[in-house]
């Protein structure tokens, strides 16, 4: 199949990219490489033994995004393109919205002009909020805390009304819960720029030394051990979940939901042991204030994505340490160093 993959050069792109191209399928990546690399695609290509089409570009450009559906006609579309950071998200929230919103208007608007009926869209566990108790089920109430979960909100809803208005159009929402680790071969993995927000980065940044100490936001919620818990997926298990996902959207109509998540949640203290052990190496945490906005407990429900996908997560925590440990040692500045 011949799949359009915007924001393939990041870092849940990038391993989906790869899949794809394993699994014998055409890619083109459409990416502006605003929080990405291109050697991340490079590297792509070496694993796979041959490369993704690539056109740098912003998704809301309108001439670009025509010239790629003209000359690719992709089958199907998925959409990682976007902005991701829930503090900056505050900061910025036009920015956000521009981004966010804007670029899957000017997708969905190109596949009605080039007959392309297959959506796939990176929505976030984010949306479920506290507004119940995990784990989360697809049907739970949804609704968002700050601009960037609202932007993933809206266009989820955006979606579900296009799909409504259009008997043709084929969409599959992936809820993610938290993605960790990297590709077992150690040459792509996740890079963030300036100072991880998210918890696995920041703990493979000390283990290096690239940073003093974890933080761990809160040792007083009522989880076992105080601290958060998650649901952290592999990033490669992820990116299963979108071949999946396009499989099954190529007998199926209309518009569906899933989570992409283990159902197994686990605690910031979990994670700081687990990446110890794999690395060998001690991490020092400090336990400071509660992070605004945090809630003590996320994870899914992963049954309805096991039932009608045939999908789960395979890897463990302990394989996302190693797999994370072996990205970062390998490349202590991710592909800057390249
Ligand atoms: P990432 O930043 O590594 O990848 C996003 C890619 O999109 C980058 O390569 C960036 O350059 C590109 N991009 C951003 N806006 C663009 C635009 N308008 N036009 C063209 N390219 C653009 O992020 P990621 O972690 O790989 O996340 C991928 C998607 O999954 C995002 O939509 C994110 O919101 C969603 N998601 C991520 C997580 C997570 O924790 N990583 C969790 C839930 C959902
Ligand atoms: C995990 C746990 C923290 C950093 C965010 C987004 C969500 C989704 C995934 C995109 C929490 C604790 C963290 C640190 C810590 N992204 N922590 N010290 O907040 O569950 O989800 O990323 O859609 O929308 O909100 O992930 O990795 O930031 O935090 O103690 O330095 O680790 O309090 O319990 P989160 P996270």
């Amino acid at each position: 199949m011949r799949v359009l993959v915007t924001g393939g050069a990041g870092y849940i792109g990038s391993h989906t990219t790869l899949a794809l191209l394993e699994q014998g399928h055409e890619v083109l990546v459409v990416d502006d490489l605003s929080n990405s690399s291109p050697e991340s695609l490079r590297r792509v290509g070496e694993l796979a033994g041959r490369e993704p089409g690539f056109v740098e570009a912003n998704v809301r450009d309108e001439q670009a995004l025509d010239a790629a559906f003209a000359s690719f006609r992709p089958e199907a579309v998925i959409h990682f393109a976007g902005w991701k950071a829930v503090g900056e998200s505050t900061q910025i929230p036009l920015t956000y919205y521009r981004e966010n919103l804007g670029s899957t208007f000017t997708l969905l608007e190109a596949m009605g002009r080039h007959d392309c009926h297959t959506i796939v869209f990176s929505s976030s566990a984010t949306v479920y909020g506290e507004l119940s108790e995990p784990p989360f089920r697809e049907d739970a109430p949804t609704g968002a805390t700050n601009p960037y979960g609202r932007t993933k909100h809206m266009v989820e809803q955006v979606l579900a009304d296009v799909s409504a208005s259009d008997p043709e159009l084929r969409v599959g929402v992936l809820r993610y819960f938290n993605p960790i680790g990297a590709h077992a071969s150690g040459r792509i993995g996740e890079d963030p720029k300036g100072i991880p927000n998210n918890l696995l980065p920041f703990v493979a940044q000390v283990a290096t030394g690239r940073r003093e100490k974890l933080m761990v936001f809160g040792d007083d919620y009522p989880t076992p051990d105080g601290t958060g818990t998650r649901d952290y997926i592999h990033v490669v298990d992820l990116a299963a979940g979108h071949l999946a996902a396009l499989d099954y959207l190529g007998s199926h109509d209309g518009h569906h939901v899933w989570n992409l998540g283990t159902g197994r949640p686990a605690s910031v203290l979990e994670i700081v042991k687990a990446y110890q052990e794999a690395s060998g190496v001690a991490i020092p945490y400090e336990v400071v204030a509660r992070r605004p906005g945090d809630v003590a407990s996320s994870f899914a429900d992963p049954s309805l994505a096991e039932q009608e996908l045939g999908w789960r997560a395979e890897r463990s925590i302990a394989d996302a340490c190693a797999d994370t440990f072996r990205w970062q040692s390998e490349n202590p500045n991710g592909f800057a160093g390249a």
